[in-house]
C-alpha cells in the first residue's frame, strides 16, 4: 500500500518509506530542500511546514509542525504546504516580502521555517490589521538576524485578498485521516482510524510502538536511533480526538492536540491557562498530545501536576472496553504506568466544580520553551468561611514520578491558606519528597522550590501581588 497526500498543490506517492523516516527527510531527498534540519529535535522550527486541519472552530486552517518529527506514513491523506509551497507565479508571497522588506534575513538557515510559521498565522481566521500573535512565531529560532526585524515583519502582515488561493482552499474542508497498513524493510506500520481497529492490531501486536503526536518518539528515533517493529500511529484515531463540556465534567481526547486543548479551553480552566504558555512552543503544541505527555510517564512533564491538582481521571480503553482511574494512581514509578499491554489513554476528564484557586509555576533555566527542573501546580477549594475546604500540591522533578504532597495537603484543611499555615506545613514539605541531582539541579535545589513554590503561591495570594489571582496568565 502506499503513502498519499497533498504537497503544495499537487498529489504524492511513495511507496516502501521506512516507517521510521521523519518527514524532513522525505522532502529535502525528493528536492524540497527549502525545509532546512537544524535540530532534528523541535528546537529550531527550521524544518516548519504547513497542514491543512480543521480547528476547534470548526474551520479549515493552517497549522505548522515540525516536520522533523513527524514520521512520513502518518501524513497519508493529509495535505501539506512546504515553503516551495508559499509563493505562486514565480512572486514572493506576501509574508516572503514582509521578510524581505524589514530586514527579517541574514545568513538565511531559519527563514524557510519563519516564512511558514508566518504563512499560517497571515491566514489566521479573524486576524486584523496590526494585529499579531507572538507566539505564532514561538518555535522558531534565528541565530543571526535577531528577532527585532522578524518580529516587525510580523507586526506588518496585511491581509490576504479576496482572490488570494490559500485563502480560497480555506474556504473547503480539510481533509479527513485515511487508514493505513504496509510494511517496509521488516517495520510495520498501522495507522487505523477508528479504536475497534486499533485494538485489533494491537492483539496482533501487543509490543507495538504507540507513537502520537510523535514529539517525543521521533526525538528518540532521530538521536537515538530508537527502531521498532511494529509502529502504531494514533493521529487518526477519531475515539481520540474532541473536547467535551458539560455542566459535570471536561473531557479531553488523550490524541487532541495541545494547541487545540489550548484554544478550545481558553478562560475555563486558569490552571491550564497558566501552564499552556511555558509548554514547549506552539509548533510542538501543534502537534504533541496530553495521551503522549501522559504515556511517556516523565517526571518532569508539565501536564501530570496541573491535571493531578485538577483532580483529573485518566480514561483507560481496550478491546474490554474503559476503565476509569484518578490520575493520582497512574503513575506507578520512573516512566512507568499502571496501563497494561492492549491498554491506551483514551482521554482525560476533569470533574467540576473547579477548585477555587489555581496556580502553576514551572522553574526551568528558559522561561519559554523549555524543560522543567520543577514544576508546582496548586489548587485550593475554599469554604465559605474562607478556610481550606480541599488542597492539592502537585509537582514535577522532585520525584521518580509527578507526585503530590498529601501530608501537607491535609494539613492546611480546615486553616486560613497564609504564610502561618504555610509555616506550619513546612517539615511536611521538606519531607514529602527526595528528589535527586541531575543535570538541571540538585536535589537541594529541587527540595527547596517544593516550599518555596507553596510560600510563592501563599505570598502572591495575601500580598494581592497578582489581581485577580486565579485568573492570572502565566507564571514567572
Ligand atoms: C522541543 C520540545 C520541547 C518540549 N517541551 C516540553 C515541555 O515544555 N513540557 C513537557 O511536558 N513536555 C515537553 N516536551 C515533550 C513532548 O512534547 C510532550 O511530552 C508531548 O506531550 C508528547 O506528546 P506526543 O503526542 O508528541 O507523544 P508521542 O511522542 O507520540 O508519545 C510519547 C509516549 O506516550 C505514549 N503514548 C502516546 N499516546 C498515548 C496514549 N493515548 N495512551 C498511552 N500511551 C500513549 C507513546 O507510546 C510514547 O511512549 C517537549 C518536546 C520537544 C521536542
Ligand atoms: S530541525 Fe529543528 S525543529 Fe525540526
Ligand atoms: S537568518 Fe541566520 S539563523 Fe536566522
Amino acid at each position: 500500500m502506499s503513502i498519499r497526500f497533498r504537497l503544495n498543490g499537487r498529489d504524492v506517492e511513495a511507496t516502501s518509506v521506512d516507517p521510521h523516516e521523519p518527514l524532513l527527510h522525505f522532502l529535502r531527498a525528493r528536492g524540497l530542500t527549502g525545509t532546512k534540519e537544524g535540530c532534528a529535535e523541535g528546537e529550531c522550527g527550521a524544518c516548519a511546514v504547513a497542514i491543512v486541519r480543521t480547528g476547534p472552530d470548526g474551520k479549515t486552517r493552517y497549522v505548522p509542525i515540525n516536520s522533523c518529527l513527524v514520521l512520513t506514513p502518518a501524513v497519508h491523506g493529509l495535505e501539506l504546504v512546504s515553503v516551495e509551497g508559499v509563493a505562486s507565479d514565480d512572486a514572493l508571497h506576501p509574508v516572503q516580502l514582509a521578510m524581505v522588506e524589514h530586514g527579517g534575513s541574514q545568513c538565511g538557515f531559519c527563514t524557510p521555517g519563519f516564512v511558514v510559521s508566518l504563512f499560517a498565522e497571515y491566514y489566521r481566521e479573524g486576524r486584523q490589521l496590526g494585529d499579531y500573535d507572538p507566539e505564532s512565531i514561538g518555535g522558531n529560532l534565528c541565530r543571526c538576524t535577531g528577532y527585532r526585524p522578524i518580529r516587525d515583519a510580523l507586526v506588518s502582515l496585511r491581509l490576504p485578498s479576496d482572490d488570494d488561493p490559500h485563502r480560497a482552499r480555506l474556504r473547503a474542508e480539510a481533509p479527513k485521516p485515511a487508514a493505513l497498513s504496509y510494511e517496509a524493510d521488516g517495520v510495520r506500520f498501522e495507522r487505523p482510524i477508528d479504536l475497534a481497529s486499533l485494538f485489533s492490531i494491537l492483539e496482533a501486536h501487543p509490543n507495538a510502538k504507540l507513537v502520537s503526536g510523535g514529539t517525543d518518539v521521533v526525538v528518540e528515533v532521530n538521536h537515538r536511533d530508537a527502531r521498532f517493529d511494529v509502529i502504531v500511529a494514533l493521529d487518526g484515531v477519531a475515539e481520540l480526538r474532541g473536547i467535551e463540556l458539560t455542566e459535570q465534567t471536561i473531557a479531553i481526547g488523550a490524541g487532541e492536540p495541545l494547541a487545540a486543548i489550548e484554544e478550545a479551553l481558553h478562560g475555563k480552566v486558569p490552571l491550564l491557562d497558566q501552564l499552556w504558555p511555558l509548554f514547549s512552543s506552539r509548533l510542538i503544541r501543534n502537534r504533541a498530545t496530553l495521551g503522549g505527555n501522559l504515556g511517556n510517564a516523565s517526571p518532569i512533564g508539565d501536564s501530570p501536576p496541573a491535571l493531578l491538582a485538577l483532580d483529573a481521571t485518566a480514561v483507560i480503553a481496550s478491546k474490554h472496553g474503559e476503565r476509569t482511574v484518578p490520575l493520582d494512581g497512574f503513575f506507578t514509578g520512573y516512566r512507568k504506568t499502571i496501563l497494561a499491554p492492549g491498554e491506551l489513554l483514551r482521554a482525560v476528564r476533569i470533574d467540576k466544580p473547579l477548585p477555587t484557586i489555581q496556580r502553576f509555576y514551572k522553574v526551568s533555566k528558559r522561561v519559554m520553551d523549555d524543560i522543567s527542573t520543577v514544576a508546582g501546580a496548586f489548587a485550593l477549594t475554599l469554604a465559605p468561611d474562607g478556610t481550606v475546604a480541599k488542597a492539592r500540591l502537585a509537582y514535577g522533578g522532585v520525584a521518580a514520578t509527578p507526585a503530590r504532597a498529601k501530608d501537607a495537603e491535609a494539613a492546611l484543611v480546615g486553616k486560613r491558606f497564609d504564610a502561618q499555615s504555610v509555616r506550619t506545613i513546612r517539615p511536611l514539605l521538606e519531607r514529602a519528597f527526595t528528589p535527586m541531582d541531575d543535570h538541571r539541579g540538585s536535589a537541594a535545589y529541587r527540595k527547596a522550590m517544593v516550599t518555596s513554590l507553596v510560600e510563592k503561591l501563599a505570598f502572591e495570594l495575601t500580598s494581592g501581588a497578582i489581581e485577580g489571582f486565579e485568573h492570572a496568565e502565566g507564571t514567572r
